[in-house]
């Protein structure tokens, strides 16, 4: 049965497939690989930080494809939107248990949009004495970023638009889609 057939049916808020079930699976499995490859001589293990939750797909389908030695985190992070305080503000709102001193980290992020979340916490891990940092980032809106983030792994590139699905939500709808689906503009 092709991939397509499986999906479910797409609701009135949503426009289009952008990104199918089965063009993840490759483009992850190629992530892990240069992941693998990148790590492969390191004894310690390699602490993936997912930034909850919008990472928690990617990053569950990530580690299964690792075959260095390697621990899993989590932070979850709030940043204040247009309603209300400053925009570009990000709070951390709950930390990792472990500290990453002297760790190598890979932040495991959802979607490259401002950049404010990845600059805030690449900075924030940075000053924790991390031994070293990456970042593996499932998509990228490079028409909306406003600070310069360096990313090793990335997914996919998108254009400007509201997307869901594969851990990313609207107003926490829509965040286990098996797919990356655009949403007509909000009214
Ligand atoms: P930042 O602007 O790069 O700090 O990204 C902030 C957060 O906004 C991301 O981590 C996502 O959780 C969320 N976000 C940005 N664009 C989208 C989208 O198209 N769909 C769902 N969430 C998004
Ligand atoms: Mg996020």
């Amino acid at each position: 049965m092709s991939s397509s057939l499986a999906l479910p049916p797409l609701t009135e808020d949503l426009k289009q497939v952008l990104i199918d079930a089965d063009t993840i699976s490759r483009r992850v499995t190629e992530i892990a690989g240069s992941i693998n490859r990148k790590y492969k001589d390191e004894k310690e293990p390699l602490v993936l930080v997912g930034v909850l939750k919008g990472s928690f797909i990617f990053l569950s389908d990530l580690v299964r494809k690792l075959d260095i030695p390697h621990v899993v985190e989590f932070i979850a992070i709030s940043s204040y939107g247009n309603n209300g305080s400053q925009q570009g503000e990000v709070r951390m709102i709950m930390d990792t248990r472990e500290s990453l001193m002297g760790k190598r980290v890979l932040i495991v992020e959802d979607i490259l949009d401002s950049g404010n979340t990845l600059s805030y916490l690449i900075e924030l891990f940075k000053s924790r004495g991390v031994k070293s940092i990456e970042t593996a980032v499932f998509l990228d809106k490079p028409e909306r970023h406003k600070a310069h983030v360096d990313i090793q792994y990335m997914g996919f590139t998108i254009p400007d638009v509201w997307v869901v699905g594969y851990g990313l939500d609207y107003k926490e709808k829509y965040r286990t889609l098996p797919y990356i689906a655009e949403m007509y503009p909000v009214k």
